[in-house]
């Protein structure tokens, strides 16, 4: 399955099918009669489960290994478009089941890509404990220890692991009143969430957006108000910008919190955090509304009782460099 999952990657995301062939020998890389077996796993399984929207070959086997679950508890009756492609997933608008009461529905399913990035995302993944799909905390020691190895098993460890923070977080926000989409339920692989938008467009992201000038200074206190929610849950976003923050009708919502970490356990957490108020400050302050980022981080961060402390900065190093590794070693050694 790894490497059916690399070659699900080497695909076009519009599904234009392209035959992945060793560099060098210029042979095939992958076993055609691995590669029908898949495609006829999708053949079964689309007797069961079929939906308005037309995905591409390969698009369509994952999209029924990951939201099949959802079907069959009537989480969702229908797939009805993509909304967008992401980097780490997609995004698609359904219908829901009876078990839901509104109109619509997004789907987030993670693409098998992750399993491979999943690899950049050492910063994030240290000092975070690994959660199993149903949100807990792993502590069986051998699975602890395969998620640490490059093996299939555990990179789907991770790769739950991962989804299970977005999911954990929505949940904990949204109870706690941030504006962030509701929370459905999880699978191995994607995650079920309100729908921000109407039934002919999904709502922008703010970085698309220019907000006349009287509501700017609103929109910036409203995403204040959620940044210090967070804080007051242990939740750091992680990767907070204007291109994770939704408009609509005047309202904002935050959405993609897969990488979150936790201010007062992880090593780099303001580090994390005061990035991610620097990149909301640069799109007020390209709006015209000029605020100083670097000390509105710290006096959150301080009144919310996290402990300033001169960690390097993650950006600066390079893991494969070894000295870069040493250095970064004797830093935590430090701490
Ligand atoms: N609940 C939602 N309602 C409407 N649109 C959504 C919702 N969640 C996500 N989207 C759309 O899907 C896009 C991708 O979602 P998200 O940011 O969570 O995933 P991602 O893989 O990290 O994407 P990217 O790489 O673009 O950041 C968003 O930019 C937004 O346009
Ligand atoms: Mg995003």
């Amino acid at each position: 399955m790894d490497t059916l999952a690399e070659y699900y990657n080497n695909l076009d995301d519009e599904g234009q099918f392209e035959e992945i062939h060793h560099p060098r020998t210029n042979k095939p890389k992958l076993d055609p009669q691995a590669v029908q077996q898949f495609v006829q796993r999708q053949d079964n399984a689309r007797g069961t489960f079929s939906f308005t929207y037309r995905p591409a070959r390969f698009e369509e086997g994952w999209l029924l290994d990951s939201l099949g679950y959802f079907f069959e508890q009537r989480w969702i009756s229908d797939v009805l478009r993509k909304i967008k492609a992401g980097k780490e997933a997609s995004v698609y608008l359904c219908r829901p089941g009876d078990q839901v009461k509104s109109a619509l529905i997004a789907a987030k399913v993670f693409r098998p890509r992750m399993l491979r990035n999943l690899k950049n995302d050492q910063l994030y993944r240290q000092d975070r404990a690994v959660l199993d799909e149903n949100g807990h905390r792993i502590v069986d020691l051998g699975m602890l220890k395969a998620q640490h190895k490059r093996s299939v098993y555990g990179e789907q460890i991770r790769h739950q692991s991962w989804i299970a923070y977005e999911y954990q977080s929505l949940r904990v926000l949204h109870a706690s009143g941030a504006d962030v989409p509701q929370p459905y339920e999880m699978s191995e692989n994607a995650i079920l969430m309100g729908y921000i938008g109407d039934a002919v467009s999904a709502a922008p992201t703010l970085n698309t957006i220019t907000p006349d000038p009287r509501e700017l200074r609103r929109l910036y206190e409203r995403i204040l108000r959620n940044i210090e929610i967070m804080l007051a849950k242990g939740i750091v976003h992680g990767d907070l910008s204007a291109y994770n923050v939704l408009y609509w009708q005047g309202g904002i919502t935050l959405i993609d919190f897969p990488q979150v970490v936790s201010p007062a356990s992880h090593r780099s957490a303001y580090q994390i955090f005061s990035r991610d108020i620097k990149r909301v400050c640069e799109y007020f302050a390209r709006q015209g509304l000029h605020t100083d980022h670097a000390r509105l981080a710290a006096d959150l961060w301080t009144s919310y009782g996290f402990r300033l402390r001169p960690d390097v900065h993650p950006g600066r190093l390079d893991a494969d460099d070894p000295a870069d590794r040493q250095y970064w070693q004797k830093n935590q050694d430090e701490h």
